[in-house]
């Protein structure tokens, strides 16, 4: 019997199967559900404090230009409700680890969203960190050091695990995730996913690209989950973008990771979903006699960090220069 247990952010799973963040776990109903399909834990949609602002601001301008700050603080407190009541309702049906998550646009919200989500009882907590950088003056590195002042604020006001999950636009992942483990964050996700942009080339607008991520996106999370995983050994990791079948479960836990978070194949397929990638996971691992989760995991993380970039660029000029 293949023992699929593995640890992430200090939390125990009975396996590494996480349904991410989004709509999929906006209720505690479905969660249960994804509980009885088997997922190891849950990260609850976010609370995205931008979403807050926008919808304030939009009823002051449109509907009641003199309300000022009245609504903010109306919106504020219903979402911050609706919120805390998922948490705890999703605690109270399931038995598994339940994660919230939050995203917040301003410096100032962040650490009391986080406190209100532990109050209310979630086992860990993820910090959606993803965010474009536009500004011409921008100062370089400046960024990375907004999200570790944000993850040091938010683990010194609560006991909960912090988790960061990071977008793939970074110049050197590993040195913000070292800064990251030194304020505080138990685990990184690798990576969120952003919206996709396109064109309709008839109207002539923007619109929005593939919703859905598809499995060749998994590339990202290994490249930097088995760098990521030598250079900060300290660290948990998860993956995030592309984990479709078991053998995408498989490539991330020989990266390094400890856990796989999976989204858009369970929108494409359901729950069924869920438990064919773990029975796959299982096969594999009876195939090549690996009787627990921590037997393999790593076993194809960087090896020599400082020949990485050599390596890249090295299988780079092969299969390119191979190319009529
Ligand atoms: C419809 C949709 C809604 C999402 N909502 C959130 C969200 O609220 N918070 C978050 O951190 N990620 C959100 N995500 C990102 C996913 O959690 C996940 O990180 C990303 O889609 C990559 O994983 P995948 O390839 O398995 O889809 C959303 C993704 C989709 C497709």
């Amino acid at each position: 019997m293949s023992e699929l247990k593995t640890t992430f952010a200090g939390l125990e799973l009975k396996n590494p199967f996480i349904v991410s963040s989004s709509n999929l776990t906006n209720s505690a109903e479905k969660n249960l559900a994804w509980e009885q399909a088997g997922a190891g834990a849950i990260v609850l949609k976010s609370l995205f404090e931008e979403q807050i602002l926008w919808e304030s601001s939009h009823i002051m301008t449109e509907e009641h230009p003199d309300a000022g700050d009245y609504f903010q603080g109306y919106l504020r407190a219903h979402y911050l409700d609706e919120y805390t009541r998922l948490v705890k309702e999703s605690k109270q049906k399931c038995s598994i680890p339940v994660i919230a998550s939050i995203n917040c646009y301003t410096d100032q919200e962040w650490e009391k969203f986080a406190v209100l989500i532990q109050e209310a009882g979630a086992d860990a907590i993820e910090l959606n960190l993803m965010a474009i950088q536009t500004g011409l003056k921008y100062e370089y590195g400046s960024f990375e050091q907004k999200l570790a002042g944000i993850v040091r604020h938010v683990a010194s006001q609560v006991k909960i695990p912090v988790i960061a999950k990071i977008g793939n636009n970074l110049t050197n992942p590993l040195a913000l995730i070292n800064m990251l483990h030194a304020n505080g964050a138990k685990a990184v996700v690798m990576f969120n996913r952003f919206y996709q942009t396109d064109i309709d080339i008839e109207k002539m607008e923007y619109c929005s690209g593939q919703v859905l991520s598809e499995a060749s996106e998994l590339a990202h999370a290994l490249r930097w989950i088995g760098l990521a995983s030598a250079a900060v050994p300290c660290m948990d990791y998860a993956a995030s973008g592309g984990v479709s079948d078991g053998a995408g479960i498989v490539k991330s836990l020989l990266a390094g990771a400890s856990a796989v978070e999976v989204c858009s194949a369970l929108y494409k397929d359901g729950e069924k979903r869920l438990g064919t990638m773990l029975d796959e996971l299982k096969a594999w691992m009876e195939r090549h006699r690996f009787a627990s989760v921590n037997d393999f995991k790593g076993r194809m993380k960087a090896k020599d960090l400082e020949k990485a970039n050599i390596f890249e660029r090295t299988q780079f000029m092969k299969y390119f220069g191979g190319k009529q």
